[in-house]
């Protein structure tokens, strides 16, 4: 089967987030089962940086209309692990040293979607299946739908919709559909593309595709809520008979305590007691830290937004330094919230440790040193860092929304066979701190503490199982 994958990031080559994981790992995974499969991607100058010692292939050049603007279009080709990646070029667009938070955005990924249009008709390129990833190319599915020449070309092709972040919808003035889509203004006026009076992308995405996908069960059942919906919960219920949940999974290649070469000491489950010890000690020695054992390590690996949680995060923080424990936190984002971490570390230097960037190698260390991993987000349609912090024998602290609370069994007291982390459900300062400091408890109880630490490391968050059901979902709208 021909797939083709359009997102506006994906490893190895661009990342922010999640979205890049998964768009990598899902398609890595679909070509070791034999599938054909392509990711297309906007060629960013840090694209460019990792490809300089490499001949580039063009695959198509062609000129991409928008109405009054003419741009002229280059696509190259690389390869890696079986995926073809087509890298479509636009130094005006997307060389400016970062991947998003321009004002226009909006702009910049309507030429994208644009592009890949134009792309798929020079190329020829009608595959089975187009999957299309969040508001960045949500619209594809409607550019291909609605144009003529297209409607007939692309007959046998169904277009998969992923929705990874609900709260990014692609919002731009009614305008922009003639303007940069050279759409009529039809679909804004019959409702098709139109969300809160303005054209979504989104929206757009989720009317015009054929079926609609969330990166977990839960946070399926959630978007069809008005509460968790962000506005989208009618539409959806509209489509709710073709819309479900798929939970994501992990590069277990790449997160493999036993290979792991970033981090001082690989391990097994069998290894969890000593390795913890000697990979913390590493990293508390690398960044000044007092290494106490006495105390636990709570750590993050995030991008420092109000969707993570961080307003309730702070309070539960100081409350554990003072009982004993050290914190680690790596990521970057908003500047409120780096700034109360870097006077959160000036207050406590010894016990917070702090790396304001983002560094791969480094999370790997900070994933393999750690006891507990906080990540109590206030939605979080699957996440990936609890279930990294699962496979090295970290215990996730959890709020129980989407797909953390389809990945992570709570201890209760009650479940010690069963359970890999802790968890809460109400968004509250006063239930972070209680559930850090039941973790806190179990810390004290070597015994239990190692039978939960292995049996996280023993869960299954591999990406087979997740394959398999969006092979389903494919073959499903192919037959
Ligand atoms: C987004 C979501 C996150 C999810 C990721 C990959 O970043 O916020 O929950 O894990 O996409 O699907």
């Amino acid at each position: 089967m021909k797939i083709v994958m359009v997102a506006s990031e994906a490893r190895p080559f661009c990342k922010t987030g999640g979205l890049a994981d998964v768009v990598y790992s899902l398609s890595k995974e679909l070509a070791v089962l034999g599938e054909d499969v392509s990711i297309i991607l906007p060629f960013y100058d840090s694209v460019r940086r990792q490809l300089v010692n490499e001949p580039l292939k063009k695959a198509a050049s062609f000129n991409t209309h928008m109405s009054w603007r003419k741009q002229t279009v280059d696509v190259y080709q690389v390869k890696r692990d079986g995926i073809n990646y087509f890298l479509i070029e636009n130094r005006q667009y997307f060389e400016r040293g970062h991947i998003y938070g321009d004002f226009d955005d909006g702009e910049r990924f309507a030429f994208f979607a644009m592009a890949v249009k134009e792309f798929l008709l020079t190329k020829s390129l009608y595959p089975s299946i187009i999957h299309v990833h969040d508001w960045q190319a949500g619209m594809l599915p409607c550019l291909l739908k609605t144009d003529a020449i297209c409607h007939k070309k692309f007959a046998k092709t169904k277009f998969v919709f992923t929705i990874h972040n609900p709260a990014f919808q692609g919002m731009m003035p009614k305008f922009t559909l003639g303007d940069f889509y050279n759409l009529s203004d039809d679909l804004f006026d019959n409702g098709s593309v139109r969300f809160n009076d303005q054209v979504s992308t989104l929206k757009a995405g989720i009317v015009y595709s054929d079926k609609i996908t969330t990166v977990s069960p839960t946070h399926h059942l959630e978007l069809l809520t008005p509460e968790g919906g962000m506005g989208l919960d009618t539409i959806l219920r509209y489509r709710e008979w073709d819309f479900c949940g798929i939970l994501n999974g992990i590069d277990y290649l790449e997160f493999n305590p036993n290979s792991d070469q970033q981090i001082a000491m690989p391990y097994t489950e069998d290894k969890l007691v000593s390795a913890k010890k000697a990979n913390r000690e590493t990293l508390m020695r690398q960044f000044n830290l007092k290494n106490n054992s006495k105390g636990p390590l709570f750590s993050l690996v995030t991008r420092i937004t109000w969707q993570k949680g961080f307003d309730i995060i702070f309070p539960a923080i100081e409350d554990l330094v003072n009982r004993g424990a050290s914190i680690f936190m790596l990521g970057s984002g908003e500047s409120q919230y780096e700034q109360r971490w870097e006077e959160l570390r000036k207050k406590y230097p010894d016990r917070i440790g702090l790396y304001i960037g983002h560094s791969d190698a480094l999370a790997h260390k900070v994933y393999a040193a750690s006891d507990f991993f906080i990540m109590p987000s206030l939605f979080e349609p699957c996440g990936l860092g609890q279930m990294i912090a699962q496979r090295y024998g970290t215990l996730p602290i959890v709020r129980r929304t989407g797909g953390l609370k389809d990945s992570v069994i709570c201890y209760n007291g009650n479940n010690a066979e069963t359970s890999n982390g802790f968890g809460f459900d109400a968004y509250s300062v006063e239930e972070m701190k209680r559930t850090a400091n039941y973790a806190y408890d179990v810390y004290q109880d070597k015994k239990l503490l190692h039978r939960l630490m292995k049996n996280a490391m023993l869960t299954d968050n591999s990406w087979q199982k997740s394959t398999q059901e969006y092979l389903k979902l494919y073959n499903q709208l192919i037959k």
